[in-house]
């Protein structure tokens, strides 16, 4: 039997009771469950970079809104679809003051977690034009919105953005729209797994290409300003975040409460429609839900069947939150920066034991320090390195999942590991690059 970090005899039961035959292609609350499996048996704490779960105390601005509401009464009442007026309102500014971009409260809409604004953009995308029945995903991407597509029933594309950076990214995503059949693009930036941020160059072609082909572009925001290279934070001054919102009228944007105002639990985020996309009429929408207005038919027909709306406490806490950002009281890149400083360190602690960094750079720099970053050891594939660092405590997903055509990676999320562990990891990363030599 092994000397290994964490007990090798009960890592291996567990993994064979799991009876997941290839941890490459395990869901990250597979892995969740196995690690916790291991830790109660062993008592051994991980180092546990598997899945995003905010690592950071929520603001008492927004926990109080929430008890003050709750106190006030509104857990009686059924909250209206498209959500409080405060909420409305002050997202709208929120986008106005960290986008610089113009969106009316109308179109601003809570979502029960980004997950299911998300979900209910891409099913009446999928349904507003018959000849256009699929999605392209520019991967990789957060896993559990294809999963969402499985449920769904539609049909997506994707690619593997890596090696379309810059200019390229435009023959490579016309060679997809140029066949007419694709609804919407979807991303996420900064991107969910490899902490990629698409710059202006390239949210300039994405845009101008949706113009061209009349796709909806779906913007997935949950990572809001953690871009920390540019530091967004001052309401109405430059710079801002990113978008697409500069170069297309046709776009959707999921902004989540969950990790930018470590709110994950309350399950809250804003689904914000163009104005243009809001009042638009699609006929082909007439059929499934007799209406044909898209932001009519998300409120009234979609999110009334789905949720009939969201958590109405948590509306009061996340509109404290916008409306604290928005009169400068509160600085919400501040309050996430930590992440980048634990990245900083983490994969140092990764390259300086034989690790390499898949997703490596933007464009021609360094990939910035966030809340995720990619991980690849020599000689193991992806299944191979999950499998092998619980032996070490540690633990991450693989990038299979994603829509990476690396097999090799792994996402790292940093968020859970406290400082304190930091010393453990250095330990068990000497440890296994020790154990595992690499032949050059
Ligand atoms: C890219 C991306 N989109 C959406 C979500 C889900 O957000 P929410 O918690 O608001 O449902 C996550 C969470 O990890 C994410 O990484």
């Amino acid at each position: 039997m092994k000397n290994t970090p964490i007990n090798y005899e009960v890592v291996t039961r567990k993994i064979k009771e799991s009876g997941i035959n290839d941890l490459g292609k395990a869901t990250i609350r597979e892995i969740v469950a196995l690690v916790n499996n291991i830790t109660e048996e062993t008592g051994d704490k991980f180092v546990r970079m598997e899945m995003g779960v905010p690592g950071i105390k929520p603001p008492e601005i927004a926990t109080n809104a929430e008890i003050q509401a709750l106190k006030n009464g509104v857990a009686r009442d059924y909250p209206m679809l498209d959500g409080i007026k405060e909420i409305k309102t002050e997202c709208s500014k929120f986008i106005k003051n960290f986008m610089d971009i113009d969106i009316k409260p109308e179109g601003c809409i809570p979502t029960t977690g980004a997950m299911q604004g998300g979900y209910a953009a891409f099913l009446v995308a999928g349904k507003c034009n018959e000849k256009k029945d699929t999605a392209l995903f520019i991967d990789p991407g957060f896993p559990v919105q294809k999963q969402q597509f499985k449920v769904l029933n539609y049909k997506f594309d994707s690619f593997d953005v890596y090696n379309y950076r810059g200019a390229k990214l435009k023959d490579k995503l016309e060679s997809f729209l140029k066949k007419g059949n694709i609804n919407s693009i979807i991303y996420s930036n900064p991107n969910n797994p490899t902490w990629v941020c698409l710059n202006e160059e390239e949210l300039k072609i994405i845009g101008e290409l949706a113009n061209k082909y009349d796709v909806l572009i779906i913007e997935d925001l949950a990572y809001f300003g953690m871009d920390f290279r540019r530091d967004i934070s001052k309401p109405g001054v430059p710079p801002y975040q990113p978008t697409v919102a500069k170069y297309t009228d046709n776009y959707i944007l999921l902004i989540s409460s969950s990790k930018v105002f470590s709110y994950a639990g309350q399950r809250m985020a804003m689904l914000c429609i163009s104005d243009k996309i809001f009042h638009r009429k699609y006929p082909d929408l007439k059929k499934q839900f007799n209406a044909e207005e898209f932001g009519y038919v998300i409120i009234l027909r979609v999110l009334y069947a789905l949720s009939s709306g969201a958590s109405h406490s948590s509306q009061y806490a996340l509109a404290a939150m916008f409306k604290a950002c928005n009169e400068g009281r509160y600085n919400f890149v501040e309050g996430v920066r930590e992440y980048a400083e634990k990245a900083k360190t983490m994969k140092k602690l990764f390259l300086e034991n034989g690790f390499k960094i898949v997703y490596d750079k933007d464009i021609d720099q360094d990939i910035a320090d966030g809340f995720y970053f990619t991980i690849s050891y020599p000689g193991f594939s992806s299944g191979e390195l999950i499998k092998e660092l619980l032996y070490y405590g540690v633990s991450a997903i693989s990038l299979i999942n994603c829509g990476s055509n690396k097999t090799e990676g792994l996402r790292a999320c940093v968020s859970q590991t406290q400082k304190e562990q930091f010393p453990d990891l250095e330990y068990r990363l000497k440890r296994f690059h020790e154990d595992h030599a690499i032949n050059i």
